[in-house]
């Protein structure tokens, strides 16, 4: 494993930052930024593995396979470090089939209904992938890609930028589209994600991260016992395909309700439609503070270990995801298999078929705008 040494280095904007310098071997011990090999794409693309120690104890690891993170770990509330997120040991498994673990998704989060959207009065049609519908980003989507990375520091605090242009026509999308996510991780155990794009023609544009969380660690083979906040009055109801039927309800009285910390489990079964459409929580909320700022979209707390998570960001919405599609026949990390509803999603988002839906908020970015989103992954125990 390599290390990049990287010195003070004046960065005005994390989201334009970067450097790097020569690489020296040294195990990653101390904090710092590494990197290894994680194998071959079938094109003959080596792709590496990046390991981001900061000087807290958390390690994330990022491949540029995908932009994916394939482990990070956070402390519990006697300081026990533990993998919290789903994933791979190899990329050979990524590549054979992966739902999306750890994945930056693009171009569009989450579905477009029938797989086409009408844009200037022009119908373009994507990728079906999802049935009849385009589900993110379509056959290969940014989460089978190959990103240029380049790992930076700050002081003491150290992240990836991956950068990757998606042609024009790419799934069926207009436009060539330059995307750029930047991680880091900060020495206060936050993770955070900035997304920016660019595009020479009119596009949708939603991009988020599909990392799958357990706070009990890679023992745990459920989520449902964690105790889920999402500051939100309102959700967007699916009908059976899981496509936006264009309603905003109000979660009052529902299961969806989770202004205060519920557990994710406690009404997961109950005889709901909308839990059946979703096989369970499969659902994107409205998060009722719409202000452009980073405001919080979810709150987690896992009881077994003290983990919390906190997620805030200045997209206007939240899919949260709660592993449905997740039914043991996967084989992840450590041969841990993902069971059924033993990770969950929480991806930041713009609504999903926004394209098709003239109420919700705007998906489109024009040449000449810039999109810049930012998420962070707060983790903190009960013992603070
Ligand atoms: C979607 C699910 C989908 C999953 C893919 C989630 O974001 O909302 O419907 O099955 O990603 O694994």
């Amino acid at each position: 494993m390599k290390r990049f040494q990287t010195g003070a280095i004046l960065i005005i904007s994390l989201l334009f930052a970067g450097c790097q310098s020569s690489p020296q071997t040294q195990e990653p011990m101390e904090h710092g930024i590494y990197v290894s090999d994680f194998g071959t794409m079938p094109d003959g693309k080596a792709v590496s593995l990046y390991t981001i120690q900061s000087p807290s104890g958390m390690k994330m690891t990022v491949t540029n396979y995908g932009a994916t993170i394939v482990s990070l770990t956070a402390p519990d509330r006697d300081g026990v470090q533990e993998d919290v997120v789903l994933g791979f040991d190899t990329l050979d498994e990524y590549i054979a089939g992966s739902p999306y673990f750890g994945a930056i998704v693009g171009r569009y989060g989450n579905r477009i209904a029938g797989g086409s959207f009408e844009l200037n009065g022009e119908t373009y049609s994507l990728a079906k992938n999802d049935g009849e519908n385009h589900l993110h980003g379509g056959i290969k989507g940014f989460d089978k890609v190959y990103w240029e990375a380049s790992p930076f520091s700050m002081g003491s605090e150290h992240g990836l930028i991956l950068t990757y242009t998606s042609p024009d026509g790419d799934e069926g999308y207009p436009g060539s589209l330059q995307a750029k996510v930047t991680y880091m991780v900060t020495a206060d155990n936050r993770v955070m994600v900035s997304y920016q794009a660019v595009t020479d023609k009119e596009t949708p544009v939603n991009l988020t991260q599909h990392s799958y969380f357990n706070l009990a660690g890679p023992d745990s083979d459920t989520i449902l016992d964690h105790e889920l906040t999402i500051p939100a009055d309102h959700f967007t109801p699916i009908d059976s395909g899981f496509i936006p039927t264009g309603e905003i309800l109000s979660v009052e009285g529902t299961p969806f309700d989770f202004r205060t910390p519920t557990a994710i489990g406690a009404r997961i079964d109950s005889p709901d439609e909308q839990l059946k459409n979703g096989l369970g929580y499969d659902h994107n909320f409205v998060l009722s503070d719409m202000s452009d700022g980073l405001k919080l979209a979810a709150k987690v707390y896992d009881r077994s270990s003290g983990r919390i998570l906190e997620i805030t960001t200045n997209e206007p919405g939240v899919q949260f995801y709660s592993g449905n599609f997740l039914d043991g026949t996967l084989t992840g990390k450590g041969g841990h298999v993902a069971g059924y509803r033993s990770g969950f999603c929480l991806e930041t988002q713009h609504f999903p078929d926004s394209p098709n839906q003239p109420t919700f908020p705007s998906t489109i970015l024009e040449p000449g705008g810039l999109y810049a989103t930012q998420t962070v992954f707060a983790f903190s125990t009960d013992a603070q």
